[in-house]
């Protein structure tokens, strides 16, 4: 059979990437059901039998792996009940609710709250998948990397998006140091080709547009604004009160829009290089008299001679 008959094309370039490269991370994020989590159950059997065979190598009887998820229910409905059905991989559990497969410990932690950590502390694990992984407690997180310190050990997460400014896209999918060797993947609704036209046609239509737009379908990391710059930082780049420098330049920006929204910001430049959005009007169905109204609204507030710098529409 074809590898195109087993995966989309975003997933045979992902498990390309998992068997060639030298990495320590792989993430997967991105939208809604667009075949991350398939593409990861998988790549998390392949991983416990590498860690088998290198754990023999060392003359290590039983290897550890952490699987980690929001809750016992997530691992339960996104990995485990997946893996029976695709497998029919039969689970024993112990006591603690770990298993073994392909000669591998595999121990559970829930990353939905600081409990979890008490699952997985001082163990010695040689990798760990990680479902949901935005949705994890940062310090179970890391956690979770600093137990996989095996020789070899790799992580595997995948991820829907959440704010731009979330640890896990700041501090991990944005880490392009090649020394920390994560590599990721991002996936759009699209890319999952298994899911029928209908269906996405459907979802793309029913979807507010915006975050849960850009979100969902896009698979973005977006504010809930809609904003896409990953280095956006709400909690150091806004400022309640702004008092403009002296001497800074003052200037607007237009962007005509009537079904789509219209909008005209208010910027300042000051002497040591900042510049600073002072002010945004934003609205739908305007006609042009109240854009106007706006702009003469803010000349009386900044001066006439302030320039507006207008889209060509
Ligand atoms: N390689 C594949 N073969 C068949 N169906 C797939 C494949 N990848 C994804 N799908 C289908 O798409 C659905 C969503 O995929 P999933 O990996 O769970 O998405 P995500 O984790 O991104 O939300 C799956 O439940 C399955 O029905
Ligand atoms: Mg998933």
């Amino acid at each position: 059979m074809g590898l195109q008959k087993l995966y989309t094309a975003k997933q045979i370039e992902v498990m390309r990437a998992a068997l060639n490269k030298d990495w320590r991370f792989i993430i997967n994020h991105g939208a809604k059901r667009s075949g991350k989590t398939v593409i990861d159950n998988d790549i998390f059997l392949m991983e416990l039998r590498r860690v088998h065979r290198m754990a023999e190598k060392e003359g290590v009887k039983t290897p550890m792996y952490i699987l980690a998820g929001y809750s016992s229910k997530s691992i339960q409905n996104n990995v485990l009940q997946e893996l029976t059905n695709k497998y029919d991989i039969d689970f024993k559990f112990d006591k603690h609710n770990s298993f073994t497969l392909f000669g591998v410990k595999v121990v559970q932690t829930f990353t939905g709250s600081i409990a979890g950590l008490g699952a997985i502390r001082g163990m010695t694990a040689y990798g760990a998948y990680i479902n949901e992984a935005s949705l994890a407690n940062r310090e179970v997180f890391e956690e979770i990397k600093d137990r996989c310190s095996a020789p070899g050990a790799r992580i595997i997460c995948d991820t829907n998006p959440d704010a731009p400014n979330h640890y896990l896209k700041t501090d991990y999918i944005d880490n392009h140091d090649p020394k920390a060797r994560i590599i990721s993947f991002h996936f759009r609704m699209d890319d999952n080709t298994f899911l029928s036209p209908k269906y996405i046609e459907a979802q793309k239509a029913g979807t507010p547009s915006g975050m849960f737009y850009d979100r969902s379908i896009l698979g973005l990391w977006v504010t809930g604004e809609g904003v896409i710059y990953s280095d956006f930082d709400e909690r150091s780049m806004v400022q309640p009160h702004i008092s403009l420098p002296n001497g800074a330049t003052v200037y607007c920006g237009v962007d005509w829009g009537y079904e789509h929204k219209g909008s005209i910001v208010v910027m300042a430049d000051d002497q040591w290089g900042n510049t600073t959005l002072l002010e945004e009007h934003t609205a739908k169905y305007k006609e042009i008299d109240y854009w106007v109204q706006v702009a003469k609204d803010i000349q009386q507030r900044y001066g006439p001679t302030v320039p507006f710098y207008a889209d060509s529409a």
